[in-house]
């Protein structure tokens, strides 16, 4: 399982973060971020070409696994911002308390099993007036969707790292103590039960 998670997976997370549809996503949340970044479950850095260099500050790229922190060495060689590895997962934040000035969280809450703690951590590290800036796929609106999630996730968790399909994001961010200022949804992909996302502002 080890051999799997630490040199396969990083390479299909890799392909599938990175398909069209998900860029056109990040596009549209990633330049939004200011000042000190900290990077939830940054993965192989696919956000990385979308920060506004001349506001960000610098990204604190925290990824517990050692594959992802691997696999981000392309991105990390082109990217227009500092990044600082933090190797912990996001339920232990090792930053201090009103450290960040954004939280970025895509495609990463689905996966972290510890979410409400990690919810918990981002919001401590977060400065007052700072926003997390969120994209995420999770529950999708419709039963006939919502009934595959549930038929497929339980191996879908097992080939995908953990990751949830049908998590209720919006819910999962509220009760991990922010308020959603502004958020849009829809299906940006096939196939459904992993396309339907959520992606907005919240503080
Ligand atoms: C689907 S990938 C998304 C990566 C990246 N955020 C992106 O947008 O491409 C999910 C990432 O969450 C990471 N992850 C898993 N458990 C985690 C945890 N407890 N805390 C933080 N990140 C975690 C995984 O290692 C993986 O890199």
């Amino acid at each position: 399982m080890k051999l799997y998670e630490n040199h396969v997976l990083p390479h299909l997370i890799n392909y599938a973060c990175g398909l069209p549809a998900i860029e056109k996503q990040r596009k549209k949340v990633v330049p939004m971020a200011e000042g000190r970044v900290l990077e939830i479950g940054m993965g192989s850095g696919l956000n990385l070409k979308f920060y506004d260099r001349e506001k960000v500050e610098f990204v604190w790229g925290l990824e517990p696994s050692k594959g992802m922190r691997r696999k981000a060495g392309k991105n990390l060689e082109a990217s227009p911002v500092e990044v600082r590895w933090l190797d912990l997962p996001g339920e232990e934040v090792p930053l201090d308390d009103k450290s960040a000035d954004t939280v970025m969280l895509t495609y990463s809450l689905c996966t972290i099993e510890g979410w409400l703690k990690a919810l918990g951590e981002m919001r401590r590290v977060l400065k007052p007036g700072g926003k997390l800036i969120f994209c995420e796929h999770g529950e999708a609106p419709d039963a006939d969707v919502r009934k595959w999630q549930e038929r497929i996730n339980p191996v879908w968790k097992k080939i995908a790292g953990g990751c949830d399909l049908n998590r209720k994001i919006p819910r999962c961010i509220e009760e991990g103590g922010f308020r959603i200022r502004d958020m849009e949804s829809d299906y940006v992909d096939s196939p459904r039960f992993a396309s339907f996302e959520y992606w907005g502002v919240a503080d």
